[in-house]
C-alpha cells in the first residue's frame, strides 16, 4: 500500500537505522529501486522533485509508483522533495502523495515557520505528513569558517522552537552535507556534535539528512573512462551515514548516486557496444546497476534491510 513515513520513522528511530529516500524520474529508476527494496525487505521512500514533476508529469510518476506497489506489495511512501511554496505542496497532497516537504530554509526563521505551519495544517487535514528544513545545506566554502558555519548549519535551540511551533513531522537539518557530486574539497567532515545536540533536544523526533550520496568512486571512474568529465567528485563516506542513522536521522536522501549509476552504465554500454541502438539494450543494464547500488545502500549504509 501507499503509506506515510510515520511508522517507518518510528521503527527507524528505535532501531537506530535510516530509511532511504530515493529520487525518481522515470520507470527504469523506479523499477530498479523497488526491486532492491523487495529483495532486501527494506522500507522505502520514493521522492519526486519539482523538476521530476516537470520532466515526467505528476500523473505518470503517481501511476508508476502505484504500479510498483501493485507489483511488489511493498509499503511505499511517496514524497515531494523540496517543495518551495504552498501551491506545489497542495498539488501533491491533492494528487495522492503521502508526504510533502516544504523547504522554507531560504526564508527568515519566522517566515519559514509561517509557511511550514500553513502546509502542515493543509496536509494533516488530509492525512499527509510534512518535512520541513531549517538551516542551509551549503557548499564546501561556507563550511570552512566557524562563524559562517554557525550561520548556515541548523541551530539546535531554533530547531526545537521550529518543531514545537509548526507541528511538522520531520526536519531536514544542515550539518555539512550538500547536494550534488562535489560535496567536499578536502577531507569530508560532518558536524556530529551538532547532530547529537539536536537529537538530545528532540528525543524521538525524526531528522532528515539531505545531500547524502556517497558519490560512489567506481561510478565516477567508469563515467570518466567512457567519455565523461567528473573531476573532483566526492561524497559523504559510508561510515558517516551509518553513524548518522544511529542518532535521530531517520531519512537519508539519495539522488546523485542514482544518476551516477545510470549514467556510468549507459556510457559503458554505448562505448563498448557501438552498434547498439535499441534503448532497451542500455536501459536494462542501467536499471540493474541502480538495483545493485540501492541494495548495497540498504544493507551497508542505511542498515534498513530485513526491517519489513
Ligand atoms: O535536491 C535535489 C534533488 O537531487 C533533485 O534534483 O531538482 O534536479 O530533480 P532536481
Ligand atoms: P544527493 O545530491 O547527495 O544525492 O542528495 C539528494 C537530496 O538531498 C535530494 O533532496
Ligand atoms: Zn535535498
Ligand atoms: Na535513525
Amino acid at each position: 500500500p501507499l503509506v506515510t513515513s510515520a511508522e517507518m520513522f518510528k521503527k527507524a528511530y528505535e532501531g537506530h537505522y535510516a530509511v532511504g529516500a530515493f529520487n525518481v524520474n522515470n520507470m527504469e529508476i523506479i523499477q530498479g529501486i523497488v526491486e532492491a527494496a523487495r529483495e532486501e525487505k527494506s522500507p522505502l521512500i520514493l521522492q519526486v522533485s519539482a523538476g521530476a514533476r516537470k520532466y515526467a508529469n505528476h500523473i505518470y510518476l503517481m501511476k508508476l509508483v502505484e504500479a510498483a506497489i501493485e507489483d511488489t506489495g511493498l509499503p511505499i511512501c511517496l514524497h515531494l522533495d523540496h517543495g518551495e511554496d504552498f501551491e506545489i505542496c497542495k498539488a501533491c497532497v491533492d494528487g495522492g502523495f503521502t508526504s510533502v516537504m516544504i523547504d522554507g530554509s531560504k526564508h527568515p526563521f519566522e517566515e519559514n515557520i509561517e509557511l511550514t505551519k500553513r502546509v502542515v495544517e493543509y496536509a494533516h487535514n488530509k492525512g499527509v505528513v510534512v518535512e520541513a528544513e531549517l538551516g542551509r545545506l551549503a557548499g564546501v566554502e561556507d563550511a570552512v569558517k566557524v562563524n559562517t558555519k554557525d550561520a548556515t548549519y541548523t541551530d539546535p535551540d531554533q530547531a526545537v522552537e521550529f518543531v514545537e511551533r509548526t507541528g511538522v513531522d520531520s526536519l531536514a537539518i544542515a550539518i555539512g552535507t550538500s547536494h550534488g557530486a562535489y560535496k567536499f574539497k578536502g577531507n569530508p567532515e560532518l558536524d556530529f556534535a551538532r547532530l547529537e545536540k539536536i537529537t538530545k533536544l528532540l528525543p524521538g523526533f525524526p531528522l532528515v539528512l539531505h545531500g547524502a550520496s556517497t558519490v560512489i568512486p567506481s561510478f565516477v571512474e567508469e563515467c570518466n573512462k567512457y567519455g565523461g568529465k567528473l573531476d573532483g567528485a566526492q561524497g559523504v563516506p559510508e561510515d558517516m551515514l551509518l553513524k548518522a542513522g544511529t542518532f535521530g536521522v531517520c531519512k537519508i536522501n539519495i539522488d546523485t548516486d542514482l544518476r551516477l549509476a545510470m549514467t556510468a552504465s549507459i556510457r559503458k554500454h554505448l562505448a563498448t557496444n557501438p552498434a547498439d541502438f535499441d534503448p532497451r539494450q542500455y536501459l536494462k543494464p542501467a536499471r540493474e546497476a541502480i538495483k545493485q547500488m540501492v541494495a548495497h545502500k540498504m544493507r551497508d549504509v542505511l542498515n534498513s534491510s530485513n526491517r519489513l
